[in-house]
């Protein structure tokens, strides 16, 4: 496996398997792997002949309260993970590399951005955006996967894919988790153990909401109510938001249809968590 750190350096290499004939496989992440993260690389390994594995924390998609500096480092542990995913190369810039100055271009999609984390992380998503446009011109990939566990970025970055005419396939992957349900992100790390009990709530609170529907609910007030009073249960639990949208607009919706997407974003202690569950009935 290779590390390269340099645009240029990741073109050149990029530009030589094209050349070759080699269909290229991306997996954009920010580093502090887990499974779910591997997950990505073993469904681009079927996807493509190569595995690029993009690991920089992106600072412009980071608010300014946000965990910018605390966010977990540990280059040799996910290189140690990458090469036994079996992915051939990681892309590995710092920060001057991708934003050197001066540096003034955005790239930013409107109306889906508007809602669910977008409302809450203002500039967040473009911040997305922009690094996932400058990471594709970096890797060249054929195809490109993410996690289910971020439904609003896939969302983003394929009407971004369309809307600008990139030239790469979007394909997105299962939320993987704990055994106990927790959905894994590289900020439970953050968590201490009675918190981290208090984070199933999440888990659990959209299993029962599904259940609920199941049973026949149709009405989103109730599905938000159950789910709210099993979050605030928990002590060390905020609510950030709970939404009831529409899979592919993300507009929020009354009455459940034969897809709804349910949403939370919650605060455990400082630390915010999300999870989603599509529910197909
Ligand atoms: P990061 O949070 O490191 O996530 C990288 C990829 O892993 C994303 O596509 C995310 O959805 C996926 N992922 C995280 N947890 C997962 C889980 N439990 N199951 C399945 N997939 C999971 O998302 C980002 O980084 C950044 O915004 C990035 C796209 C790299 C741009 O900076």
């Amino acid at each position: 496996m290779k590390i390269i750190r340099t645009v240029k350096a990741m073109q050149l290499e990029a530009d030589g398997l094209r050349m070759a004939g080699k269909h290229i496989g991306f997996v954009p992440t920010m580093g502090a792997l887990h499974a779910g993260h591997l997950s990505l690389i073993h469904c681009a390994k079927e996807e493509a002949d190569v595995v690029v594995v993009s690991i920089f924390v992106n600072p412009t998609q980071f608010g300014p309260a946000e965990d910018l500096d605390a966010y977990p480092r540990d280059f040799k542990r996910d290189e140690a993970l990458v090469a036994g995913a079996g992915a051939d190369f990681i892309f590995y810039p710092a920060v001057e590399e991708m934003y050197p100055e001066p540096y003034h271009t955005i790239v930013s999609v409107d109306t889906l951005t508007e809602k669910l984390c977008g409302a809450s992380r203002p500039g967040h998503f473009a911040g997305v955006t922009t690094v996932v446009t400058k990471l594709f011109n970096a890797v060249k990939p054929h195809v490109a996967v993410f996690g289910q566990k971020d439904y609003q970025q896939v969302a983003v970055i394929r009407r971004m894919v369309v809307d600008l005419n990139m030239d790469v396939e979007v394909v997105s992957a299962p939320i993987v988790r704990e055994a106990d349900g927790l959905a894994m992100s590289s900020r439970n790390a953050y968590l201490s153990p009675g918190e981290r009990e208090d984070a199933l709530a999440l888990s659990s609170a959209l299993e029962e909401a599904e259940r609920m529907i199941l049973s026949g609910v149709r009405d989103t007030g109730r599905l938000w109510e159950a789910i709210e009073s099993r979050v605030m249960k928990k002590a060390s639990a905020r609510i950030d938001y709970i939404a009831m949208v529409d899979p592919d607009t993300l507009e929020a919706v009354e009455s459940v249809g034969q897809r709804i997407l349910i949403a939370l974003a919650v605060f455990v202690g400082k630390t915010r968590l999300i999870d989603n569950r599509l529910i197909e009935s």
